[in-house]
């Protein structure tokens, strides 16, 4: 018998659950108590909110990566009673005590790689919102999968809608032509190139649609995270670089569009609230019952526009990496990890993030001798990239890998 309770909920587990996906998560699962029972959380090193989560959701256990943060939290959790697991690794042997049905991937950056991979091998479905993941080891966690008949379940707002969209068609699927991908174009949409140079943090934090965690903050002023997600859609879709287009649509109510060879288009259309999303993948393959807001379409302004590659060079970044090869968008991944790092640390100003990755992808060799067929590989790899990016900032050369 399963550790968990016999009844028929969903049992799931957040990693990440302290941020801004992660607590809209647990905020959408607290609205359905019959649905969902949280089994367990994690976070880097934000231990007291971890705690407060803990203790509301009734959870079993917890893990915290910030050995010192794991230090300090650990009494608390055990007067709790709640199991503030060691490592990643005591994570992945939960996997197999007893029934998860589901895992939320919601931590940032590409910490949680392996333990993706090893819920997916395991049969766990998992519902990804942490792109970053994706791009870097899509082969390797598709391939789990499909060996063990899970599913990735897209949480990203546009992947969520585009799979919505193709859901709506059925078994026509040789019907699609395009998938678009919309952005709200940041809060630099119509700056011009020469005040690139000036903007201030202040600006930079300041989405004009979605409020959301640093680092993807800065990805979308840049527009990089829309470069992301046109690499998230070939992956979990299967379709080639060609067949998507970014359409930039400010008001943010259009999430991803389909359109079929016949010349219709299917719209994915909702306020723009993570709510959505989350649900869908939550339930997925069922169909959330309880939406929180309805779109009504009267008064609201939309607009669309081709994005301006001249100004946001960030998207032909990502297509030429995908184009060229895994190491190369590992190099994309992980060098713009840094980067936005750094700028965050305000050692280097907002211009620089995508200039210095356009000097870094056009130096770098891409030896394609190198392995990427494990998690551990693709995970050293990265590490490399970390280490090469940090030293290309100190001396502005760039070695390889
Ligand atoms: N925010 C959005 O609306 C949105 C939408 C679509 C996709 N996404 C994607 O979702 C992911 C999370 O974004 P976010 O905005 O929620 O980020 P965030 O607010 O910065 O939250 C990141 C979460 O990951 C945890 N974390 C960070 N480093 C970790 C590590 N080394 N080991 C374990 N946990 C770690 C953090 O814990 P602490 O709190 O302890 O630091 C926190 O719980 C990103 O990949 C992002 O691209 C976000």
């Amino acid at each position: 018998m399963s550790v968990y309770s016999s009844s028929n909920k969903k049992h799931i587990a957040v990693l990440g659950s302290t941020g801004s996906v992660g607590t809209q998560v647990l905020s959408v699962i607290s609205s359905y108590p019959d649905q969902f029972n949280v089994v367990g959380l994690t976070a880097d090193s934000n231990w007291e909110r971890l705690l407060s989560q803990s203790n509301e959701f009734c959870i079993e256990w917890a893990m915290l990566s910030d050995q010192d943060a794991k230090k300090e939290a650990f009494p608390m959790f055990k007067r709790e009673g709640i199991d503030l697991l060691e490592s990643n690794e005591n994570l992945k042997l939960r996997f197999n005590q007893g029934k998860l049905d589901l895992l939320v991937g919601c931590s940032s950056g590409t910490e949680a790689l392996s333990v993706i991979w090893k819920a997916l091998k395991d049969g766990i479905s998992v519902a990804l919102a942490n792109k970053e993941i994706l791009i870097v080891a899509g082969h390797l966690l598709k391939e789990a999968a499909r060996e063990s008949g899970a599913k990735i379940i897209p949480m990203d707002s546009e992947h969520a809608a585009i799979d919505r969209a193709l859901r709506s068609i059925g078994n026509h699927h040789k019907e699609l032509k395009r998938i678009i991908i919309t952005s709200s174009g940041g809060p630099f949409r119509t700056l011009p190139k020469s005040d690139f140079h000036s903007v201030p943090m202040e600006q930079v934090m300041d989405h004009p649609v979605w409020k959301m965690g640093q680092k993807i903050t800065v990805d979308s002023a840049t527009l990089i995270n829309k470069g992301f997600e046109l690499i998230e859609a070939c992956v979990l879709f299967d379709v080639p670089m060609d067949r998507l287009d970014v359409w930039i649509h400010p008001e943010g109510y259009v999430h991803g569009a389909i359109e079929l060879t016949d010349g219709h288009m299917v719209w994915v259309l909702s306020n723009p609230d993570m709510c959505f999303p989350i649900g869908y993948a939550l339930f997925y393959p069922d169909i959330p019952f309880k939406p929180k807001s309805r779109f009504v379409p009267f008064g609201k302004r939309f607009s669309f526009f081709p994005p301006d590659e001249e100004r946001f060079p960030a998207l032909r970044l990502a297509r030429n990496a995908f184009s060229r090869s895994i190491f190369s968008v590992i190099w994309l991944v992980g060098a713009n990890k840094v980067l936005v790092d750094s700028f965050l640390r305000e050692t280097i100003r907002f211009v620089d993030i995508i200039s210095y990755l356009e000097q870094i992808m056009e130096k770098v060799n891409y030896l394609e001798q190198l392995r990427t067929d494990t998690v551990d590989s693709v995970q050293n790899l990265l590490d490399r990239v970390d280490e090469l990016t940090r030293a290309f900032l100190k001396h502005k050369e760039i070695n390889n890998l």
